[in-house]
């Protein structure tokens, strides 16, 4: 027999108004959850839309400072950056990921010279600067895997050496939180965090960030799936997990994030350590485009995305919508 048996027990009790909604109200939502995304462009005094997400641009470095500012005065803590590289700087062995100049490098000096109480998270991962768009280096249609680590040591501890605080890994290359800690406390980056992208799908829902970084048109062999992971696995997601924990991630991510909200949960329920979770870029782009033909309420289905990865299990969100939901929380 269960505990709970009507009449005794009217659920609706505890819905009819507002502020016993609010006691009974079991997840929190506020702008201390919030990761903002945001794309960096060369020159000045510029911003150029991103056609794929409504409402997010590409902003030169100027511009992005003052965002940034914005966004401590909106109480969200952490900003994570990331550049669209000219063409001209893109070389099939990414050279310009290693350059202590590149784009990401002006920009997080920048920021951090201006609102130095803003966090800033920085991917580690090869395709914002390689011509064939993977994360890796490509030989003979190969990702090499450890090849990729030696140069993703070095674009950590240049990242960490312009001022960022926490490596974020993207990638997904075996081994390289591990070699990446190595690497960054050998240079005298202990203090700087890493962010493990730990559970990293081979996702049709990153097209519209690859658009605005510019990798889409140039991804050799269309997709990622010998390095990022199969969809269908949940199992495989506890293992990098693991493994990344034991190389010293202090921080992990599940990615994308609204149809990946039972791998947040399994990991939640496992491993007592701060989880983030991606919304990513088609995921703003669905629910901002049907919002624009007026078939969603953008406002209530952002929050009601962003709610649900905080009940799924996730400390932080990286969401697009992250300037807009503090405002509104
Ligand atoms: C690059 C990277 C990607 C995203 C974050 N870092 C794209 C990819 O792996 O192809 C996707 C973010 C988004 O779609 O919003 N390693």
């Amino acid at each position: 027999m269960s505990l709970f048996e009507f009449p005794n027990h009217r659920p609706r009790r505890l819905r009819r108004t507002p502020w016993i909604r609010e006691m009974v109200t079991e997840t929190r939502l506020t702008p201390a959850n919030l990761i903002w995304p945001c794309f960096v462009q060369e020159g000045t005094d510029l911003t150029t839309p991103i056609p794929s997400m409504p409402g997010v641009e590409r902003l030169s470095i100027d511009r992005l400072v003052v965002a940034a500012r914005r966004a401590t005065q909106l109480g969200i803590p952490a900003i994570a950056v990331f550049p669209a590289t000219p063409a001209d700087k893109k070389t099939a062995y990414a050279e310009e990921a290693l350059n202590s100049e590149n784009l990401v490098c002006r920009a997080v000096r920048a920021v951090k010279e201006v609102v130095p109480e803003i966090g800033v998270i920085c991917d580690v991962a090869l395709d914002p600067y390689s011509s064939h768009g993977h994360d890796g280096l490509l030989e003979q249609g190969e990702i090499l895997n450890d090849a990729t680590v030696e140069m993703l040591i070095k674009q950590a501890i240049v990242q960490a050496a312009a001022g960022c605080d926490v490596i974020a890994p993207s990638d997904m290359m075996d081994g390289r939180i591990g070699a990446i800690r190595r690497g960054l406390d050998q240079a005298g980056f202990e203090h700087v965090a890493i962010m493990a992208y730990s559970a990293k799908y081979a996702s049709a829902f990153y097209g519209p960030f690859r658009d605005a970084v510019g990798s889409a048109a140039n991804l050799a062999g269309g997709d990622k799936k010998t390095y990022q992971m199969n969809p269908a696995n949940t199992a495989e997601a506890m293992r990098e997990v693991e493994l990344d924990l034991r190389e010293g991630a202090d921080w992990l991510m599940v990615k994308p994030g609204m149809p990946y909200l039972d791998i947040v949960r399994r990991i939640r329920d496992r491993f007592d350590v701060p989880l983030a979770v991606y919304q990513v870029s088609g995921e703003y782009a669905m629910l901002s485009a049907a919002a624009e033909r007026g078939w969603l309420d953008r406002q209530r289905v952002m929050l009601e995305s962003l709610i649900a990865f905080r009940r799924a299990g996730a400390d932080s969100i990286l969401t697009y919508f992250a300037l807009e939901a503090a405002e509104l929380l």
